[in-house]
């Protein structure tokens, strides 16, 4: 099986770019890679996005928000993730289920134990094998979005419009996530420099490839392997 890495991060904290960076140094190394995003990645999830981050929708309840991510996400593991670690590729994806989490649970206050049983019924339980949360200050984040925004770069969406509050929130729970799984996430502090944090990111990432490739998984009855 193959190597299923995400990247998470609250707003601003430059996901996107290490995603891009990672994909272009790992495929110059001969690996299989696939490169996508939540929620999206596919032609039905970037219909949902539309739905999802459309700044007309203001009356969008949490739970529904939750739905829509999940309901992107199961379209996106079964016609893309699923095959390609089938297939032994490394999937970098920008943002997965910890993204409902942090956003849904630890942001909008619902219930973290019913958004994980809608989460295992999206993905069939398929986990990252790495989380790599890109952690920030909330105001620099958000600085950097407004920035952008004002340059016309990047997209400003209905989740960006929250409140500072909420995006500290946000925060939080990715931090309470990180440190209730310390070996599945790496955390880099989004405030060095884009190359030192690729640097980090890499190397992680390389060595987990590695020991895969040494040590390939023992299958476990009905579920993905589990990492060794
Ligand atoms: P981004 O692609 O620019 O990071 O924007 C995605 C936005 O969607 C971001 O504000 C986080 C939000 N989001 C959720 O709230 N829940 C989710 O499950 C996912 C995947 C994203």
């Amino acid at each position: 099986m193959g190597l299923f890495v995400t990247f998470e991060g609250p707003e601003g904290s430059g996901k996107t770019t290490q995603v891009r960076l990672l994909y272009a140094s790992l495929v110059k190394e001969g690996l299989s890679v696939v490169r996508s995003r939540e929620p999206g990645g596919t032609c039905i999830g970037e219909q949902v996005r539309a739905v999802l981050h459309d700044l007309g929708n203001q009356g969008m309840l949490p739970i529904t928000e939750a739905l829509l991510y999940s309901a992107a996400r199961a379209q996106h593991v079964s016609e893309v993730i699923g095959p390609a670690l089938e297939r032994d590729a490394i999937v970098l994806c920008d943002r997965f289920a910890e993204s409902t989490f942090a956003y849904q649970g630890y942001g909008h206050g619902l219930d973290l134990e019913a958004l994980e049983r809608i989460t295992r019924f999206a993905t069939g339980g398929l986990r990252p094998d790495l989380v790599v949360y890109l952690d920030l200050d909330v105001d620099i984040g958000l600085q950097r979005k407004l920035q952008d925004r004002r340059e016309g770069k990047g997209e400003w969406n209905r989740m960006d419009q929250q409140s500072v509050s909420f995006h500290r929130r946000v925060r939080e729970g990715y931090l309470t996530m990180a440190r209730q799984e310390v070996d599945r996430w790496l955390i880099v502090d989004a405030s060095r420099s884009v190359e030192e944090m690729h640097e980090s990111v890499r190397a992680r990432v390389l060595s987990l490839h590695a020991l895969r490739v040494r040590r390939p998984h023992v299958t476990c009855s009905g579920g993905r392997p589990e990492p060794q």
